[in-house]
């Protein structure tokens, strides 16, 4: 258990992976002379490849967990030429003092800390250091810290997740890397080729970078995107003329929204994120839903068969208003008994979810929202306004479901366009096939947040279409109503209007 919790607090999972390490070792086109960097060394795997290749290699390693360190000790001090320090590679002043000179190192390798646990104290230092930076992804600050200890023309090589391609926090870092350096290669691959990790929300990268001091020059590179691996064998074998990705120019990367790369294997897909005039931030309003505090004490369900609902009080249905839009004071909470609401709720459901959840939105009740520390009463004009429920989190596809007058919670983006017209046309469009492939090429991890729904492209469509689309999702929404499921040929025949739409 102490070593889980330990191996949690430094992140150390060490790289036990013969191609990975080779595939690394191979893109740092070693010599003889290199003078190199280890900034976490773990117990030592890239430092025996390295001594693997040249014994009398120079290695500097810094390691801040004192057994690890102890390993390396006992490891490699009797190689003259390697020096092993504890230290935190990240606030070390000796490095902050090579950084400021432009750099010692002609080598860096690291499969750096993901996420790995700060206290408060320690993530305002580093906030203080690395101020464009998102201080709590331990392995941007790593990266930011090894380009400015490489030397004009020295290489690094690390593995991270590939949340920095387009993760809006990590914007800076992409900045940086644009500019500052020349990406001479991007593996990318499924963390589970990493032994021991498998984290869901990304999949892992390899990045190989040049420092270079000429910023005209880092903008002309232009670099290959590996992927499409099936197996990680095929990482230390893979021939880089083989067409295995894709190719980007560093400048055409910078003048993309948000510097994000967005890799896509269409690039229509890429086309229409970059150069659409609309977006769907623009033509609607994306909030995030409201939360009691106390689900259990405030929410009730109409059935214990509900989904999720066994550990809920079932409501009264005298209890539940039906006339609550007559209200007009209804943010301030309901006077008498009748004073539970329906409440949309995430789950992937397309065009309309079946009732099941009730809010408590008696007076007492919404007066200890607006004053509960753990409760959130955001964005309360859009309570019980027809819009559309994006759940925050999508099983496969993202899903779009009406929210008819309802309140809607904080697992969902309620989207409201400004041209309520056009609500069954977003419907449509936000549960097609098309907007799940911009979506992910946007943010390609489950989830979809606000910001993100917000940079999806919108393309308005003719008359006659939004005629069409109008018709069939009214038909798809009665049919649901009178108990039926979503008829699969009518929603075929709306995602192949909406590729007319979008082209792809
Ligand atoms: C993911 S492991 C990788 C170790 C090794 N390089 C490998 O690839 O197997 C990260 C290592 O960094 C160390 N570490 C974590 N935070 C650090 C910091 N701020 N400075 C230096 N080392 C750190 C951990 O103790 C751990 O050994």
């Amino acid at each position: 258990m102490v070593m889980i919790q330990e191996a949690r607090k430094y992140q150390a999972f060490y790289t036990k992976s013969t191609p990975i390490v080779d595939y690394m070792i191979s893109c740092l086109r070693l010599t003889h002379t290199d003078k190199i960097f280890e900034p976490c060394g773990g117990d030592g795997v890239f430092i025996e490849a390295i001594l693997a290749e040249n014994e009398n290699a120079q290695i500097d390693v810094c390691e801040l967990n004192s057994i690890a360190y102890q390993t390396l000790q006992n490891k490699f001090s009797h190689y003259s030429k390697i020096q092993v320090r504890q230290c935190d590679t990240l606030l070390d002043s000796d490095l902050i003092f090579l950084s400021g000179f432009g750099g010692t190192y002609d080598k860096i390798i690291a499969n750096p800390p993901y996420g790995a646990w700060q206290d408060l104290k320690k993530r305002a230092a580093l906030k203080k250091i690395y101020p464009t930076l998102y201080a709590k992804e331990t392995y941007a600050l790593f990266l930011f810290r090894c380009i400015e200890l490489l030397k004009e023309g020295g290489i690094l090589s690390f593995i991270i997740p590939d949340t920095f391609l387009n993760l809006h926090m990590h914007k800076g870092i992409r900045h940086h890397i644009l500019t500052h350096t020349k990406i001479l290669e991007l593996a990318l691959f499924p963390s589970s080729f990493f032994p021991g990790v498998n984290f869901g929300y990304a999949n892992l990268s390899i990045i190989t970078l040049q420092k270079s001091l000429s910023k005209i020059d880092c903008l002309n590179n232009q670099f290959n995107v590996f992927n499409s691996f099936s197996n990680v064998n095929q990482l230390a074998n893979f021939k880089k003329s083989e067409s295995r990705g894709f190719s980007f120019l560093q400048k055409d990367v910078l003048t993309n929204p948000d510097h994000a790369l967005l890799i896509s294997d269409n690039s229509r897909i890429t086309n229409a994120i970059n150069e659409s005039k609309l977006k769907i931030g623009d033509i609607a309003s994306c909030v995030t839903g409201f939360y009691s505090g106390d689900d259990k004490t405030f929410l009730q369900v109409n059935s214990s068969d509900l989904k999720n609902g066994k550990n809920y009080d079932l409501v009264d249905p005298k209890s539940i208003n039906r006339d609550y839009q007559n209200i007009p004071d209804i943010l301030e909470g309901i006077e008498g008994e009748k004073y539970f609401l329906p409440i949309v709720k995430g789950g992937n459901t397309k065009y309309l979810k079946p009732e099941g959840w009730f809010m408590n939105w008696s007076k007492k009740a919404v007066s200890h929202y607006k004053t509960d520390k753990k409760a959130r009463f955001q964005n309360p004009q859009y309570y019980f306004k027809f819009g559309i429920g994006v759940p925050m989190i999508s099983s496969s596809s993202i899903t779009a479901s009406l929210i008819e007058n309802k309140l809607f919670d904080q697992s969902i983006v309620g989207i409201f366009p400004i041209d309520k017209s056009i609500t069954y046309y977003l419907l449509a469009f936000l549960n097609s096939p098309t907007c799940n492939k911009l979506i992910r090429t946007i943010n390609p991890s489950a989830n979809n947040p606000a910001n993100y729904i917000k940079k999806i492209p919108f393309v308005l469509p003719s008359d006659e279409q939004k005629a069409f689309i109008d018709k069939t999702v009214k038909e798809i929404i009665d049919s649901i109503k009178k108990g039926g499921v979503c008829n699969e040929k009518l929603e075929i025949d709306l995602y192949e209007v909406i590729k007319i739409i979008y082209e792809f």
